[in-house]
């Protein structure tokens, strides 16, 4: 396994849209496994998608398991993932490993359902609601090159330069 090279704004391959995963083979399983050393790797750490490794197939991991007291699923893989259903709108802070000395403020929806492959390519759903929806949406984001530097409620007033060592 290995930490893997994240890509920092304002680089221009995280614009790229990413293409589906058609092979569920022993080397996407060993991509995935470096992909979660490298957001395990990062502060916060809930969320990556592989574009941001450079790598544009369509790809996210996310474990919220570390924030305490909310409805989450623990470790997800999801591949292909797709929001089938979107509901309700809350405006919370957002930070990201590509994104390394900001946080900004980004409407999302409060919950959502979606539909993901796993490592073997088996198909499940899921609801999700509260800080794990806000993160789902915010990988999926990544496959379709978008930033939380692109949804920011307003460019002068909802972004936030990090302090140094936080
Ligand atoms: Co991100």
């Amino acid at each position: 396994m290995a930490v893997l090279d994240i890509l920092h704004y304002p680089d221009p391959r995280l614009k790229q849209t990413s293409v589906p995963v058609e092979s569920f083979d022993e080397a996407l399983r060993m991509f995935v496994a470096d992909l979660e050393e490298t957001m395990r790797a990062g502060p916060g750490g809930v969320g990556i998608a592989a574009p941001q490794v450079g790598r544009f197939e369509r790809i996210v991991i996310i474990d919220v398991s570390s924030k305490p007291k909310i409805k989450q699923h623990g470790r997800l893989v999801l591949i292909n993932p797709e929001i089938l259903a979107w509901e309700g709108m809350v405006k919370g802070r957002e930070g990201c490993m590509s994104v390394p000395d900001f946080t900004g403020n980004v409407i999302r929806a409060e919950s959502v359902r979606l539909s993901a492959q796993d490592e073997q390519g088996d198909s499940r759903e899921f609801e999700m609601e509260g800080f794990e929806a806000r993160a789902v949406q915010h990988e999926i984001d990544h496959l379709d090159g978008l930033l939380f530097l692109d949804r920011l409620v307003s460019k002068r007033h909802d972004l936030f330069r990090r302090k140094a060592g936080k």
